[in-house]
């Protein structure tokens, strides 16, 4: 075991914890005590969430969907732009008129952006009515801090500096029983100079291969029919390990477990994405045939600037091989418009590059500094309103791909786990190239968690419609 990983005695500490606010809490509330739990930002938060959520429920919350009937709030937060910082804080200001009428109801906040001093520090001094702030290496210690906070009525701040840790065997409340999120390392080495995530989630560590692909057994013994393995650059999944083993042989091993299911995967990087994970993808039958390959800039000057360490040569060459053995791929990306420095005829070459792949979709953002990467500090003269005219230039491309692509799939049949109905009737679940396909169908309850054959008949310009084939 390495010493990332948080003693088995610890968490056993942690469980006596568990008991004891357990204990507290039935003495002081009749019934069963609620908490509201709101998660911000990426896949990685939201599986933080379902441990945290794990603990909860240990220690006898049950869930609310009701901020006014919540004994417990807590925000787990993303600091990855301004915008969702101010709506963190836009919606923790709201939370102090909710303590004013019921002061014993614990505020709690953690995850990504507890983890930067100056918004810990913000949080200590203009808002006080928060009994509970956590970073991201201390989440295992929940059980613990609640206890502190319900027993001395003292604000606790456990915000510790770490390169990160991996606690294993935590509870996992899952939000979905049919589509599960499955972590395979955490934190991030790449530095990319415009990203918080390296400074607020610590250095990559890959959990051990065993211990996930044993998770992934149970997760398929349980029903569950999607998995989508989860990290900032799982292409660079098990270098750290004392007995390394690649991204692509772990894909080997879960696409080995039996039963019928299949497998996403999320985040690659594309300079650590290699021609043998491809070939591992096509020969996977559960590997979903979609892969998604942030490329932030077409221009090889700004990915430098951005320290992404590939040029748009490697990263189209990497496409066309994935295309060359994967037909039928579908490619999604994330995509970076004004970044310091970057240029109208820059930017044109993020535009071709569009063009050039063929997105089924993309994640578009606009630079926004965060305090503490190298890209805050630099030049930046292109105004927001320029920077706004661009990013509107570039979606009206991908909106154009977007309908072309999703146009060609009329009258092929996708193989589509069921996810939920909408209002309107229509069932809804996505292709394996991760498109939204709705449906109508008669029996709802007995498609929904199942995959079923869907025959697609309409394209709209990002989803399709289509007929249900089967439902078994
Ligand atoms: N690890 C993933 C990305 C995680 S963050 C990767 O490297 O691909 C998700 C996306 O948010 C990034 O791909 C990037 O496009 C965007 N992003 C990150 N920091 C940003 C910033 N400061 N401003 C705008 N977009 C940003
Ligand atoms: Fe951020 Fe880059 Fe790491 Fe992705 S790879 S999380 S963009 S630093
Ligand atoms: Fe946000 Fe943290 Fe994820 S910054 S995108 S929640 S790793």
């Amino acid at each position: 075991m390495s010493e990332k990983t948080v003693a088995q005695a610890e968490l056993q500490r942690q469980k006596n914890y568990a008991e004891m606010v357990h204990t507290v809490l039935s003495a002081r509330i009749s019934g069963e005590p609620k908490a509201f739990v709101h998660t911000y930002g990426c896949q990685g938060n939201v599986a933080d969430s379902e441990r945290i959520k794990g603990m909860l429920s240990e220690m006898g919350y049950t869930f609310t969907e009701s901020e006014d009937e919540a004994d417990l709030i807590l925000f787990n937060t993303c600091a990855i732009r301004e915008h969702a910082e101010d709506r963190v804080f836009g919606n923790v200001g709201a939370l102090k008129s909710k303590k004013k009428r019921n002061p014993g109801c614990v505020i709690a906040l953690c995850g990504c952006m507890m983890q930067q001093s100056q918004v810990a520090e913000r949080i200590k001094n203009s808002y006080r009515f928060v009994d509970l702030v956590f970073g991201t290496h201390v989440v295992h210690k929940l059980p613990e801090m609640l206890y502190k906070v319900l027993c001395t009525g003292s604000r606790v701040f456990e915000l510790p500096k770490s390169d990160g840790v991996i606690a294993e065997g935590l509870p996992v409340s899952r939000d979905s029983s049919f589509k599960a999120w499955l972590p395979i390392m955490y934190g991030c080495n790449n530095f990319c100079s415009y990203c918080i995530v390296p400074y607020v989630r610590g250095r990559e560590r890959s959990r051990d291969p065993e211990t996930v692909v044993n998770e992934a057994r149970e997760l398929v013994k349980q029903g569950y029919k999607e998995i989508t393995l989860l990290g900032q650059n799982v292409n660079s999944y098990g270098k750290d390990l004392p007995n390394p083993i690649t991204f692509s042989e772990l894909l080997k091993r879960i696409n080995d477990i039996e039963g019928d299911f299949i497998i996403r995967f999320m985040t690659s990087h594309p300079k650590d994405c290699t021609h043998e994970l491809l070939d591992t993808m096509a020969s996977c039958e559960k590997a979903a045939r979609h892969l998604h390959l942030p490329f932030q800039s077409g221009n090889n000057r700004v990915l430098k600037e951005m320290n992404r360490r590939y040029t748009r040569e490697k990263y189209l060459e990497l496409v066309e091989y994935a295309k060359e053995k994967m037909p039928d791929i579908s490619l999604t990306s994330d995509v970076i418009v004004g970044f310091p420095g970057e240029t109208y005829e820059e930017f044109q070459d993020t535009v071709s590059l569009i063009r050039e792949v063929g997105f089924t979709s993309l994640f578009t953002f606009i630079f926004s500094p965060r305090e503490g990467t190298p890209a805050y500090s630099m030049d930046d003269p292109v105004s927001a309103e320029e920077k706004g005219k661009w990013f509107r230039e570039m979606l009206k491309v991908q909106e154009e791909i977007a309908g072309e692509r999703t146009a060609k799939l009329v009258g092929t049949t996708a193989k589509v786990l069921a996810e939920e109905q909408d209002e309107k009737g229509y069932v809804s679940g996505r292709t394996g190239g991760n498109v939204i396909i709705r449906f109508k169908c008669d029996n709802p309850e007995k498609v929904i968690g199942n995959f079923v054959n869907v025959k697609v008949t309409n394209a709209l310009t990002w989803i399709v419609e289509g007929e249900l084939i089967n439902d078994n």
